[in-house]
């Protein structure tokens, strides 16, 4: 299967005309990986709606949000200033929408109780869901730990803690519906530092096992995010169980994007 390869670019990139020549490099760089890698650009939304224009008509990237709100309009009401839906998304072309992603969680105050409002209002606009889950860092009583200096981290923790998040955020999700979950420690988010390939596989194996088991997903697609870059992403895409990667950071350097996807072409 080929691997999925999502690029956010966050609130970077204010100038149109840097944003037009990254799209436009990551484009020509994804018709080079030999059909190897579905690619998404998630820019801010208020680059969509050009990127869309410009887009070449056998495109081989396609676009996502970065968010989305969960009341639909008229039905929603209308009086949320400033904010989304999935509607809107949709009638624009968009094909993807990055929901719960941790910077959201962690300092806009996003709760799960909002994740799955905002989940359930994409799939009921047919747009294609990319979910972030992902543990926070551990205090050493988590970790099972008296000593604060000992790094080590407590992977079971970790999975107990992805485990209830999934199922808060899934609710009353429609059955075998098509989703993707971008798994990202919130600790390894933008800090350089990674977890390992071995434990990232393991809570990607058992994201599949939840979303087999509890929301009847039969082929869930489960990513790893986190300082993802062009020199560790094949220790993530070649464990079996990682179907792809969330890179923001590295997805704003053109020879990073130029390296990540000859690499996954590779694979
Ligand atoms: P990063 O961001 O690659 O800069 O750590 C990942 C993400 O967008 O969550």
């Amino acid at each position: 299967m080929k691997k999925f390869i999502i690029f956010n670019w966050k609130m970077n990139l204010s100038s149109l005309s840097r944003v037009r020549k990254l799209a436009e490099l990551t484009q020509k760089y994804a018709e080079k990986s030999q059909n190897k890698a579905e690619i998404v650009i998630a820019p801010s939304f208020v680059h969509l709606s050009d990127l869309l224009k410009s887009r070449k008509s056998k495109s081989k990237v396609a676009l996502g949000a970065q968010d989305v709100f969960w009341a639909n309009p008229p039905a929603g009401g209308g009086a949320y200033t400033g904010e989304i839906s999935a509607k809107m998304l949709k009638n624009l072309d968009v094909e993807y929408v990055v929901i719960g992603h941790s910077e959201r969680r962690q300092w806009l105050g996003e709760t799960d109780e909002m994740v799955n409002k905002k989940v359930l209002a994409a799939f009921k606009a047919g747009l294609k869901v990319i979910l972030c889950v992902g543990e926070p860092t551990q205090s050493a009583g988590q970790r099972g730990l008296k000593h604060r200096t000992t790094r080590k981290r407590n992977i079971g923790w970790a999975k107990n803690y992805v485990q209830k998040q999934l199922e808060r955020d899934l609710k009353n999700i429609p059955l075998n519906s098509r989703l993707i979950i971008a798994y990202e420690p919130i600790w390894a988010i933008g800090t350089g530092r990674t977890d390992t390939p071995e434990n990232a596989a393991e809570t990607a194996r058992l994201i599949k096992q939840t979303l087999n088991s509890k929301f009847f997903i039969l082929t869930p697609r489960v990513l790893y995010g986190g300082s993802v870059n062009s020199r560790n992403i094949a220790g993530f895409l070649k464990r079996p169980e990682i179907d792809g990667a969330l890179i923001g950071g590295a997805s704003l350097k053109k020879s990073e994007v130029k390296k990540i996807l000859e690499t996954t072409a590779n694979l």
